[in-house]
């Protein structure tokens, strides 16, 4: 079932035949582009702080964020499941390294001693896809691996925004993304935060997770008349500080099957069917 929704939405299927089908009002909208998600989150003042730095790459936007913040994420525009995602990092020269521009796409990294020679790999791993360049978080860790947060929003059947589901994706050892479908594993966010917050703390964490996911959905909607449904990317940092990686307009619903509560999944098919999602 994952993986044909994986294909689906590769192949730009989605939402499914019975959503294609709907009202054109009913209809769920979806919108491809990262850049242009981004930028309806900025639109929003309270919203702006949780956005980290987003610009278009060509190589003295790279070269510049790089030395400002060290590590950035390169990925497609219309990009999905990890897809082409890549990591980059510039080392401080009191490290000693020669190498001191490294980059991971998948599970191969490579490290280069000049900029330019960096760069030229770089995009060749790119090659004629539209991609930005975002400042780089250093994401909370789970027994050794990265993870980060899925928060689903919906429109509920009585057109209101509401947060129904948060689950976390842990990175598989040696990628750079936490992907359910780039080898990603799913775990409660009680569990993964359990290491960092007391079990009060946890919960007051969530509930500023709802609250941001529909201050997202507004500002998304507000841009993008017709989207019913998004599932919000937050990364977590070491200051415990959450930031919106990405916004997704037609998010894997079947995640939230692997939480013990059944009743997260149960409402959030109801809501999808209710949009003709599902
Ligand atoms: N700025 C970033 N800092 C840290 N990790 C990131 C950043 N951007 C992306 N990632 C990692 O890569 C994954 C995929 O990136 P994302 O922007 O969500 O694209 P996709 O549409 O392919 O899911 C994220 O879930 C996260 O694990
Ligand atoms: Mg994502």
């Amino acid at each position: 079932m994952v993986t044909t929704w994986k294909k689906k939405a590769k192949k730009g299927k989605l939402p499914s035949k019975r959503a294609a089908a709907a009202t054109t009002a009913n209809k769920a909208r979806y919108v491809s582009s990262k850049m242009g998600k981004t930028r309806a989150l900025e639109a929003k003042a309270s919203l702006r702080g949780y956005v980290p730095a987003t610009k278009w790459l060509n190589a003295a936007v790279l070269q510049e964020m790089l030395s400002e913040h060290r590590m950035v994420y390169v990925k497609p525009n219309a990009g999905m499941c990890g897809d082409g995602v890549i990591r980059v990092e510039k080392a401080l020269p009191e490290n000693g390294a020669s190498l001191r521009y490294t980059f991971q796409s998948g599970v191969r990294k490579k490290s280069f001693a000049t900029f330019e020679g960096m760069y030229t790999a770089l995009r060749k791993v790119i090659g004629k896809r539209r991609y930005l360049v975002q400042k780089g978080i250093q994401l909370l860790k789970y027994k050794g691996n990265r993870f980060d947060l899925r928060v689903m929003v919906q429109m509920t059947p009585a057109a209101k925004w509401e947060t129904t589901g948060v689950i976390g994706r842990v990175a598989h050892p040696s990628k750079i993304v936490t992907n359910y479908h780039d080898g990603g594993k799913l775990k409660s966010v009680d569990t993964l935060l359990r290491r960092y917050m007391t079990a009060n703390d946890r919960k007051l964490y969530v509930k500023r997770l709802e609250q941001l996911g529909r201050k997202a959905a507004k500002a998304v909607e507000a841009r993008y008349k017709g989207v019913k449904e998004i599932g919000v990317d937050i990364a977590v940092d070491y200051e415990m500080k959450p930031w919106i990686l990405e916004v997704n307009t037609s998010p894997d619903p079947y995640i939230f099957r692997k939480l013990k509560d059944k009743r997260v999944y149960a409402k959030i098919k109801r809501y999808a069917k209710a949009y003709g999602r599902l």
